[in-house]
């Protein structure tokens, strides 16, 4: 589905537009996705997993745009796309569509902006809308700043997945799952 634009400020008095992004925004998102990935360790891929082509992710955003129960959101500054944020069925089945996952990825430059916030309470809204029950997060357990984030919306940890990812230099780090009821 589609998001309303919107224009929100941003904690150091910039302005931050809200929307969905579309074919055309493909190579803007496809620059995020990468540039976040490189930027932190707490995404699920390195930066050169982030293989998309520009043609793929165009078939993407033109996927979400038109399925009803999917939403994505993107943060624009000044032009520049900054912030993506998905929210998807956990799985499209009867025992499982009241479940939603979300995911969110803000370049570094513009963390601490308020971003993740406005993005997290858009998607509490749209997902309350679509039907769902529960929002669901997998967030690495040392990602502070996002086990904060979400903590501040009412998520709770029901669960750690141990050795969920294993870094370069061998070690091991766990998920948290959190899950917030709507
Ligand atoms: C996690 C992430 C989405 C947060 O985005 P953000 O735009 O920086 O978030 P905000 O500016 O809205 O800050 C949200 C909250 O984070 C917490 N926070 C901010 N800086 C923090 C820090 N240095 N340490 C701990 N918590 C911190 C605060 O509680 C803050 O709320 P407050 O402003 O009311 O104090 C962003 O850092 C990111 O994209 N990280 C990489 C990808 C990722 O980890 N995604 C999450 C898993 S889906």
């Amino acid at each position: 589905m589609q998001y309303g634009r919107k224009t929100v400020p941003l904690k150091n008095g910039q302005r931050c537009l809200l929307k969905s992004p579309d074919e055309g925004d493909a190579q803007a998102v496809l620059a995020c996705l990468k540039q976040v990935s490189g930027e932190t360790d707490y995404l699920p891929r390195s930066v050169e997993e982030v293989t998309m082509t520009e043609g793929k992710a165009h078939v993407f955003l033109l996927r979400m745009l038109n399925r009803e129960r999917a939403l994505m959101i993107s943060a624009v500054v000044e032009g520049e796309l900054v912030a993506n944020s998905i929210l998807e069925v956990v799985a499209p089945y009867m025992r499982q569509k009241h479940r939603a996952a979300l995911t969110i990825s803000v370049k570094k430059d513009y963390w601490g902006l308020g971003i993740g916030k406005i993005l997290v309470s858009a998607m509490i809204e749209a997902a309350r809308h679509m039907d769902y029950e529960q929002m669901e997060v997998e967030v690495a357990s040392e990602n502070r700043r996002a086990v904060r984030l979400f903590e501040q919306f009412g998520f709770e940890t029901y669960g750690i997945r141990e050795r969920s990812s294993r870094h370069r230099d061998g070690h091991y780090s766990s998920d948290r799952l959190m899950f917030l009821r709507l």
